[in-house]
């Protein structure tokens, strides 16, 4: 296929070309209608390409099938058989997958360290997770994904599951067997959906870890606008085979997404092609040789610890993207919620996530020899004055295995079951009934449907007062918790 060619882009320069003059939305006429305050800000050329696709990039019958070009070519790019835009992130792409593969009532193996967008697909499709719980590495205290072996025995105990999705990579960009699970999968006569929202680069570069589908899975979710280059909430979804029906998972995403798509997305996703296909390897191999810098740099730091390679070995990461900076600061006395805070206060430096344990820095294409040396600099800083930096009240942090608690609802149902809000301490041994995620990395410490023990709740309150952030709980404070009703 011809990957100069930009569908969207190239409708969107005809649209001005031709000079028409649109009547629907967006009512802000290309920025016409839009407080010049406010241009100011965001520039003329955002409002100028917001435009939409039906009767603007497009005609009313879309006759000329430039997103349907569009997706074409992406799928082509990354070896996918297809590939569907979505405007409303992983979130609805992570979504629309699971759904398309069970439905109410039916099992999905689900690798326990989901996203929250991963339950909520649970909760709206009513679907029986089978939990496959990540490898706890007690030492990192982090977990890493499960393994093919896993994957093996909750299908021989549950062989009526629809399917399994894995995440992959991790937050902390450690990565699983991508091809060794899938193949586990096909052999049981199921899909595998991988939700791969951190690794929208990994198709384009021979160096960073087999993507979703070259090692086979069914569907594929990736978040470009989070290692790629388009803007916030372009996913796109990949699908290959025939154990995943394409009409099918259109209709799911129909069911779920917007009927008034951005084109800034749309845009973005067939711009960042172009330039990965063209160039990818090449500006890719530019961020890893720059990750590998600042890697020697921090490895050289006392009281900071470096995630690399030592992770990959069985029983623990399958791979790592070398391109995600995952530093531990125990050894300097402070959690990775302050560390963050002081970067961000003294060095005007935001990071990406951070937990009580360590915080984490991404490099993409799109990183220079300034943010590099900023980089460094704020590590070198961090190490230098980790003296001034609050000492948080100690995390009364739980062996990972207690985190791994008994599923006893469908988490529809002790979702939208009838239910009371509990003071924290009550809650024990009650079913919960809402998310509990601490944010980022916005992995649900507790889903809706398992039973509360008293290890979590000391984890999440000391976890609190040292820092951490839960956007999702009902009570804002964590006081109480909402469980199902007895
Ligand atoms: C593993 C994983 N899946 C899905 C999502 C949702 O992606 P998005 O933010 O694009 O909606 C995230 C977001 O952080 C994630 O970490």
């Amino acid at each position: 296929m011809d990957h100069s060619r930009t569908p969207v882009v190239e409708a969107l320069v005809d649209f001005r070309r031709r000079g028409d003059v649109a009547y629907g939305p967006p009512g802000h006429r290309q920025g016409r209608g839009v407080d010049p305050r406010l241009l100011e800000v965001l520039g003329e050329g955002l409002f100028a390409a917001d435009v939409l696709t039906l009767n603007g990039l497009d005609d009313r019958r879309q006759s000329q099938g430039i997103l349907e070009q569009a997706q074409q070519l992406m799928a082509d790019a990354v070896h996918a058989e297809q590939a569907f835009f979505s405007t409303c992130g992983s979130s609805l792409s992570v979504k629309s997958a699971m759904m398309s593969v069970a439905g109410p009532g039916e099992e999905l193996l689900v690798s326990r360290n989901a996203h929250k967008s991963v339950v909520s697909a649970l909760i709206i499709g009513g679907i029986r997770p089978v939990w496959v719980h990540p490898h706890a590495d007690e030492e990192l205290h982090l977990v890493h994904p499960p393994e093919p072996d896993d994957v093996r025995k909750a299908l021989a105990a549950h062989p009526d599951a629809k399917g399994m999705l894995l995440i992959t990579p991790t937050d902390w960009g450690t990565c699983a067997d991508i091809a060794g699970v899938a193949a586990v999968c096909h052999e049981a006569g199921v899909p595998l959906i991988v939700d791969e929202a951190w690794g929208a680069h990994f198709p384009f570069h021979p160096e960073l870890p087999t993507w979703g589908m070259d090692a086979g899975a069914d569907v594929v979710v990736t978040s470009v606008h989070k290692m790629g280059a388009a803007i916030e909430q372009s996913s796109v979804f990949h699908l290959q085979g025939d154990r995943v029906d394409p009409t099918v998972l259109k209709a799911r995403e129909d069911l779920l997404g917007t009927t008034s798509s951005s084109s800034l997305v749309y845009l973005t996703l067939d711009g960042w092609r172009r330039h990965m296909v063209e160039s990818g390897k090449e500006l890719l191999s530019e961020a890893l040789a720059r990750a590998g810098r600042i890697r020697t740099a921090v490895e050289g730091l006392e009281g900071l610890s470096l995630m690399g390679r030592e992770v990959v070995r069985p029983g623990a990461a399958f791979d790592i993207d070398p391109l995600v900076l995952t530093v531990d600061v125990r050894g300097l006395g402070i959690t990775g919620y302050a560390a963050t805070e002081w970067l961000r206060d003294t060095c005007r430096v935001d990071l990406s996530a951070s937990d009580t344990c360590r915080i984490s820095a991404r490099i993409t294409h799109g990183d220079d020899d300034r943010s590099e040396s900023v980089l460094v600099e704020a590590f070198e800083q961090l190490v230098a004055r980790s003296d001034e930096i609050d000492r948080a009240p100690q995390v009364a942090l739980p062996g990972l295995g207690d985190l791994e608690l008994e599923s006893v609802m469908r988490p529809r149902d002790a979702f939208f079951a009838r239910v009371e809000q509990v003071p924290l301490k009550e809650s024990v041994g009650r079913i919960v009934a809402e998310m509990i995620s601490p944010y980022p990395p916005g992995v649900p410490v507790l889903a809706p449907g398992e039973r509360i023990t008293a290890e979590v709740i000391e984890y999440l309150r000391t976890g609190k007062d040292a820092g951490m952030l839960i956007p999702d709980s009902a009570d804002p404070e964590l006081g109480s918790l909402r469980v199902v009703a007895e």
